[in-house]
């Protein structure tokens, strides 16, 4: 099972929701499934996460430091059996580069969730407490994954 999450950049949100549900994945001993992260644009391509995304996911526990953003490419809607937006107009960029025959399930990511919200706001020119709001949701998402996992496995 694999799960690619997408948003703009890939400097924030998806690498938040990457790495948070990598690690949670790790701690519940599941190795069956893969999880990354792309951006539908190119502007920040082979960059770290943003420093602000880095460091409140440091100090909540979660080292993005290995990731390297990459760009949304045809590939991935073969390869990943998930592709999950951060927010609407993700997700519509992401279904106007989806190939006529993409195998891939595309949806929001916090369509998996209860959470009445649908977008995971971008953070990019936002305070702190935007990158926070990131990681809460970020937390959210892997938890109902792991949840849906286990249930179904
Ligand atoms: P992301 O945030 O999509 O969550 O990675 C953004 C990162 C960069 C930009 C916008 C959003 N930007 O305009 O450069």
């Amino acid at each position: 099972m694999k799960f690619l999450f997408v948003c703009l950049g890939n400097i924030c949100r998806s690498p938040t929701a990457h790495g948070v549900l990598e690690d949670k994945l790790l701690v519940q001993g599941i190795d069956w499934v893969d999880v990354d992260s792309a951006g539908t644009a190119a502007y920040h391509i082979g960059k770290e996460p943003d420093v602000r995304t880095q460091k409140i996911a440091l100090s909540h526990g979660y080292d993005l430091s290995n990731q390297r953003a990459r760009q949304l490419c045809e590939n991935d809607f073969f390869e990943f059996d998930q592709i999950l937006a951060m927010d609407e107009s993700n997700l519509q960029n992401i279904i106007a580069l989806a190939p006529a025959n993409s195998t891939a399930k595309l949806q929001l990511a916090l369509n998996i969730t209860d959470s009445s919200l649908r977008d995971i706001p971008d953070p990019y020119y936002s305070g702190e407490e935007g990158f926070y709001e990131v990681l809460k949701l970020s937390e959210a998402i892997a938890d109902s994954i792991i949840l849906k996992l286990i249930q179904d496995h």
